[in-house]
């Protein structure tokens, strides 16, 4: 596995001293990136984040791989449902190694379809629900708490579609992955005898990719999870190293702290020239809001902290948003993700067409011009004061995908440490989904319904 990250154009030698980082100004901080893998190793070793240690469960990641190869040959199709870090996982691995967003290969019994319902939009569940046989359709539901309002109420939609056409067989056809021993949807499965597959308590949504969240539906559709695992394991090794130039992820984290909270870019563009982590990237911004969007630090002091995560495609936003980038406000960090092998050149036939145009490129590959056009924006916006860095994958496989997902997930957890927060907590997703269950009539909720009417006649009262 060999995946890099290069922070030349974060400093100030190279794109200014108003935006970029002096050497002394990166030394006189190492000590603090030090303090930050200190701190959060004595947490990770304490048992209080379990993310670290996900990859070398491998009664875990056997258990997956041979129920998955039980089932294969049963069904096409793989339908998740779940919501934020109960979905995202999954989509990032189906883009990633299944094939990239928005074409994918044909679906066969061997390599069957994934279709996440994560939105409660009723026209998108209808249309998803009309493209699947309940026949030849595995019914993943995921939810850590077991009762988020969105992945219950689309659940029963999908419960009751299995049942009509099953009947009692329906259970056989729903996997659960919840919490072991709590939650409605744990007494639902057991209930009902839905095979499951237990979160740890100690891994929270976001972090939760290598778990049976995103592990159960990577196989189901053909993903080799001990390859994931593998990339991960490599990787988790190296981010628990004390020198920066071994752990990217501790190096990535400090650049970019330093450059976010001293240059003033509250904004992260993270940019993949790659249709295949696309998925990632929205799985990243998932990771990097929520972690790092607090409004107390660790001494309940109001911080209001954040840097507000855009996912932006290569070479595909170079004309819709590069513009913006380059000559708008100097507000963001741009993140360049890079891939050093595509699975294909993309070899551009020769032309003799005397056009410029075309004559220019035939004869090259896409590939090539990827790779120019990245790098050609990494200039531009060097030429426009625009810190950027860059992260290279060598090629997009199951070892550098789980590695390069857990290396974020490190060096989101070495910014809650240098930012002084909590980035496990998520309070303000909590909040939302009680006024959510309030609306809605739940029992025991009748405080956050009271307090929406609130908020809705100050609406009316206002002129
Ligand atoms: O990161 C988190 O914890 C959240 O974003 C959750 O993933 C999300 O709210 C879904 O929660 P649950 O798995 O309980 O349905």
């Amino acid at each position: 596995m060999n995946i890099q990250f290069d922070e030349k154009n974060l400093l100030a030698d190279v794109v200014g001293k108003a935006s970029g980082l002096t050497r002394s100004e990166v030394e006189r901080a190492l000590p603090k990136a030090r303090k930050a893998l200190a701190g959060f190793r004595k947490k990770s070793d304490a048992g209080l984040y379990g993310f670290p240690g996900l990859p070398f469960e491998a009664q875990v990641i056997r258990s997956i791989r041979q129920f998955a190869a039980e089932a294969r040959g049963s069904f096409d199709t793989v339908c998740v449902v779940g919501i934020g870090g109960s979905a995202l996982g999954s989509w990032a691995l189906d883009c990633g190694i299944r094939g990239p967003h928005p074409v994918q290969g044909a679906f066969t019994a061997e390599h069957p379809r994934l279709v996440i319902l994560d939105n409660v939009d009723p026209d998108f569940t209808a249309a998803a629900l009309d493209s699947m046989n309940p026949r030849t359709t595995l019914v993943v539901v995921i939810a850590k708490s077991g009762g988020t309002a969105e992945t219950v109420a689309t659940f029963l939609i999908i419960r009751e579609w299995l049942q009509q056409a099953l009947g009692r067989r329906a259970s056989g056809r729903i996997v659960a992955v919840t919490t072991d021993g709590k939650g409605d949807l744990f007494e639902l499965a057991k209930g009902e005898k839905y095979r499951t597959f237990a979160i740890p308590q100690n891994v929270g949504g976001r972090f939760s990719v290598l778990t049976p969240v995103g592990l159960v539906p990577a196989a189901l559709i053909g993903i080799d999870i001990a390859k994931l695992c593998r990339g991960a394991a490599r990787m988790t090794e190296l981010c628990w190293k004390g020198e920066l130039d071994e752990n990217i992820a501790l190096r990535a984290a400090l650049y970019q702290w330093l450059v976010w909270t001293r240059k003033d870019k509250p904004i992260q563009v993270a940019f993949p020239y790659s249709n295949s982590l696309w998925g990632t990237a929205f799985w990243f911004r998932q990771l990097w809001a929520e972690s790092l969007g607090k409004a107390k630090n660790n001494q309940d002091e109001i911080v209001h902290t954040g840097q507000t995560p855009v996912a932006a495609l290569g070479a595909t936003d170079q004309h819709s948003q590069v513009q913006l980038y380059i000559e708008g406000p100097n507000d963001k960090l741009f993140t360049f993700w890079a891939v050093e092998r595509f699975a294909h050149a993309g070899k551009i036939p020769r032309a003799r067409l005397n056009l410029a145009a075309f004559d220019a490129l035939g004869g090259q590959s896409l590939a090539k011009l990827i790779d120019a056009e990245r790098r050609a924006t990494a200039a531009a916006m060097v030429e426009n004061e625009r810190p950027n860095c860059t992260f290279t994958l060598a090629r997009v496989d199951e070892e550098h995908l789980g590695g390069f997902l857990q290396m974020l997930e490190f060096e989101t957890a070495f910014l809650g440490e240098l930012l002084d927060i909590d980035a496990f907590n998520q309070e303000g997703v909590e909040l939302g989904k009680k006024f959510t269950f309030g609306l809605m009539g739940r029992k025991g909720f009748e405080q956050y319904r009271r307090a929406f009417a609130a908020y809705e006649r100050k609406r009316s009262a206002a002129r």
